[in-house]
């Protein structure tokens, strides 16, 4: 999961989808890492209104700290999942295995993840909204990909 800060949207995502593919029983196939293409703020917990959003919605935000983006990841991870185009772009571009993290959206499927950074708390309740509805499509997409291996 990456995002600019790896403080906001790509926790968010992370947290959400981790807590998916426990309920999936899937907790010890499938990792989750998340980063940022910006450095700023390696080492910090999340932004405190991406965690409070996701505690007052019953996920453990507590664990988190920033890291930034290495491009030798792309070989390392199956997926690489991006909130928005700018992301892609400093990530290299759109691959078989680089792609929005909305592409496994069932409503919005090619969608951004907008930056809440410069907002208010509703645009984080609108991110979560977006993380809650992809993370189901993603783990249902990697249970039938599991079931296929
Ligand atoms: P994120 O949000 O990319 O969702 O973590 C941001 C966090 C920090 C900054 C920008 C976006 N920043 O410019 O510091």
């Amino acid at each position: 999961m990456v995002c600019l800060g790896n403080i906001c949207r790509s926790p968010m995502a992370h947290v959400v989808v981790e807590a998916r593919l426990a309920e999936a029983g899937l907790e010890d196939v499938v990792e989750v890492t998340s980063s940022g293409t910006g450095g700023w703020h390696v080492g910090q917990p999340m932004d405190d209104r991406a965690a409070t959003t996701l505690t007052k919605a019953g996920y453990d935000a507590t664990r988190h700290r920033a890291r930034t983006f290495d491009p030798s990841w792309h070989d390392e991870h199956d997926l690489v999942l991006v909130m928005d185009r700018n992301n892609l772009r400093a990530v290299g571009g759109a691959g078989e295995r680089t792609m929005l993290f909305r592409a496994f959206d069932a409503e919005e499927p090619g969608g951004e993840v907008p930056d809440p950074y410069y907002g208010d708390l509703s645009g984080y309740e609108e991110v979560l909204r977006m993380v809650e509805r992809t993370s189901t499509g993603l783990v249902a997409a990697l249970e039938r990909e599991l079931a296929h291996s």
